[in-house]
């Protein structure tokens, strides 16, 4: 293939993506399996690999990446990205009706009514239909520029769609995280430690912060858009049309949206709305009412704040009043006390909640509740119930304050708080309720995946004195097993296969499944490639450990306390005593190559070929004869042979010599 026909097949094929793309992630219609998808996806790659230069910022392989910022640059909203005051009553609608009215002068106008979104506001600007610039609102006359993040967002499109596309145009929507993801990204969370988002918008606003756009990425967003800034060579007469041209471009817009004629068909579509709601992807808190025809904008004009033709409805958050029974407090893998609301149970927003839950002491402490006080509960985010407030006025006086714990309610052990954490923690490693769910965690799918060893199973061990840690799972005999509760023979023997097979487990797997804070199954496989084995892991100091990529400074004091406790060096011992016989990591040699491994093909100019080839290993790279999924890069000499093809079909980047010498002179 020469270059221009490489420059035509690569246009092609970006477009045919572009619009794959934009049916499934955009309108939810995909017309091809994701299989045909990612073909397609690694046919351009591979074209782009042989053809560097014909790589454009708008070709959908190059979403993500670019190195992590030190902070994000400052950027001037062309038009300031105002805000709407929140009105919570029809009377303030008629009143705002009233004045456009006043206003208008009789003129004929309608009005459109969408989903007031609750995620975080952005602006994206898009110059001859490439996207140029992605910001967040910020005070609303500057922001920052997180153009790197929001291109990772799938349903953005880098390059508009349709070939009648404006000089300039700025949309403005709102990122958002989508509930059911929201749900499971906290869990995760969980898992590993960290402290989880209170709601959907903290969680999006919250990754459109992240530095790192690789990370970013990783988070799942989406974005609507309902709007635009600077316009030039377009003329959009309504808001109608501009949500059409928005569609068209290959933006998402609000899933509906309602025209009205008059504010009873105004009212009507809020009732519609509201119960629309849990149906939306996204949170909803509102709506936005919103003059239709856009050139009486200039008349209606705006406060310092505000433009005049819109407003913003809310609903009232959906809140029901409850008396708190009793406040337990419940033991985290990591030993953190959680105080729950025992509540009276109370109908609210379609289920029954029995539980809420209280955060912190300190939470407890600021909004005064006390056991027996009636109170709110809100659903937070429409997710997770929660205490809100109190109902001061229904105070009998026998209400009793409430005192975390100074002892564990589960083992008995002290409790502290450690500085600069809201948490109370147990510090009993041994604490049952800790070890129980230690020992859940270890044997959980992403961890050592032990089938069967569920949480009844869990349980009884704990509570027996059978499992006192991890290791002590690889000690038990068939008898002990069969012995515990609704436990059959032949359940005991798949158990007893279950944990032999998992003696086998990659290093990362192990890693992970010991719960060390703050290493999720990510971080895990990150420590496996940049050490030769966990004997390396377990001797790395702080210093050694924040030096990997993706490793911040609290990953690794966690990760060096860990290892210097003696329980955790015994049970590593104990761990190699039973027989578990983890893989050694990846690396295997320091240097910048390492873990890298590279197939030569072809005639290199300037070097030999053993000579490439000790180059690469003096960097801590592998030099491997043959191609497959586990090779990093093929470096093309010239008359290159049958691994360049295989390389392609793999998806494995080609380096030219030029770009090998870089590589090796960096
Ligand atoms: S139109 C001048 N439409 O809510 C502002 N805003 O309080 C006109 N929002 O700043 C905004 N959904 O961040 C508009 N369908 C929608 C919206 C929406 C959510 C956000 C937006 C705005 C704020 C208004």
């Amino acid at each position: 293939m020469n270059f221009a026909e490489a420059e035509k097949k690569i246009k092609h094929l970006r477009s045919v993506i572009e619009r794959h793309n934009r049916l499934y992630y955009v309108f939810a219609r995909p017309e091809i399996s994701d299989r045909e998808y990612d073909r397609l996806y690694a046919e351009l790659e591979a074209l782009e690999k042989l053809s560097p230069a014909l790589i454009t910022p708008d070709s959908p392989t190059q979403r993500v990446g670019g190195e992590p910022l030190r902070e994000f640059r400052q950027v001037r909203h062309s038009f300031p990205m105002m805000s709407l005051a929140n009105t919570y009553s029809r009377d303030e609608l008629v009143r705002f009706h009233e004045r456009i009215q006043r206003l208008l002068s009789g003129e004929k106008f309608s009005y459109v009514l969408e989903p007031k979104i609750d995620g975080a506001a952005i602006a994206l600007r898009y110059e001859k239909g490439l996207l140029q610039l992605g910001s967040t609102r910020g005070d609303g006359i500057t922001g920052d520029d997180i153009t790197a993040n929001l291109r990772a967002i799938p349903s953005i499109p880098l390059r508009l769609a349709g070939d009648r596309t404006p000089e300039i145009i700025e949309f403005r929507g709102e990122v958002f995280m989508p509930r059911r993801d929201f749900l499971a990204l906290n869990r995760a969370r969980e898992e590993e430690g960290l402290e989880p988002f209170a709601n959907p918008r903290n969680a999006a606003a919250g990754s459109l912060k992240l530095l790192d756009a690789r990370e970013a990425g990783r988070r799942p967003l989406d974005a609507v858009f309902y709007g635009a800034g600077e316009i030039a060579g377009i003329n959009l007469a309504t808001h109608e049309e501009m949500l059409a041209a928005l569609k068209l471009f290959g933006l998402k817009t609000p899933p509906k949206y309602w025209k009205c004629l008059s504010l009873e068909e105004v009212f009507r579509a809020l009732d519609e709305l509201k119960a629309m709601r849990p149906d939306f992807p996204f949170e909803t808190d509102g709506g936005v009412l919103k003059v239709n025809e856009r050139g009486l904008y200039a008349a209606l004009g705006a406060t310092a704040k505000s433009p005049r033709w819109a407003a913003a409805f809310k609903y009232e958050p959906e809140r029901a009043e409850t008396t708190l029974k009793s406040i337990t407090v419940q033991v985290g893998r990591t030993g953190v006390l959680t105080p729950v609301a025992e509540l009276e149970p109370v109908f609210l927003s379609g289920s029954t909640i029995n539980r809420a839950t209280l955060h912190n002491a300190g939470e407890i402490q600021r909004k005064d509740v006390r056991i027996g006080d009636r109170v709110f509960i809100e659903k937070a985010g429409e997710v997770i119930p929660e205490v809100v407030s109190v109902n001061i006025a229904a105070r009998r006086g026998h209400e009793k304050t409430f005192k975390m714990p100074e002892s564990c309610p589960v083992c008995g052990g002290e409790i502290t708080r450690r500085p600069g954490e809201v948490a109370h923690r147990c510090e009993n490693l041994q604490c049952p309720a800790q070890l129980k769910r230690w020992l859940r965690h270890f044997a959980a799918r992403g961890a050592m995946d032990i089938e069967g060893l569920g949480e009844a199973l869990v349980d009884q061990l704990v509570d027996r004195g059978m499992a006192r840690n991890p290791a002590d799972l690889y000690f038990l005999k068939k008898e002990q097993i069969a012995g515990l509760e609704r436990m059959a023979e032949k359940s005991a023997a798949n158990l007893m296969t279950a944990i032999e097979d998992s003696k086998k487990r990659d290093l990362w797997r192990l890693i992970f499944a010991l719960g060390i804070r703050q290493v999720g199954a990510k971080m895990a496989q990150t420590l496996e490639t940049h050490f030769t084995g966990l004997d390396e892991i377990m001797a790395a100091d702080r210093e050694t450990l924040e030096k990997i990529p993706d490793l911040g400074p609290v990953a690794a004091d966690a990760i060096a306390a860990f290892f210097k406790m003696e329980r955790n060096i015994s049970l590593i011992t104990r761990l190699k005593e039973a027989g578990v016989r983890w893989k050694a990591g990846s690396k295997t040699k320091s240097g910048p190559l390492a873990g890298k491994t590279f197939v030569l093909t072809g005639a290199l100019a300037g070097y030999s070929r053993p000579e490439a080839e000790e180059l690469i290993r003096r960097r801590g790279g592998r030099a491997a004869s043959a191609v497959s999924k586990k090779t990093s890069f093929v470096v093309a000499g010239n008359e290159p042979g049958s691994k360049l093809a295989q390389a392609q079909k793999l998806g494995i980047p080609v380096l030219s010599e030029e770009e090998f010498r870089k590589m090796l002179d960096e």
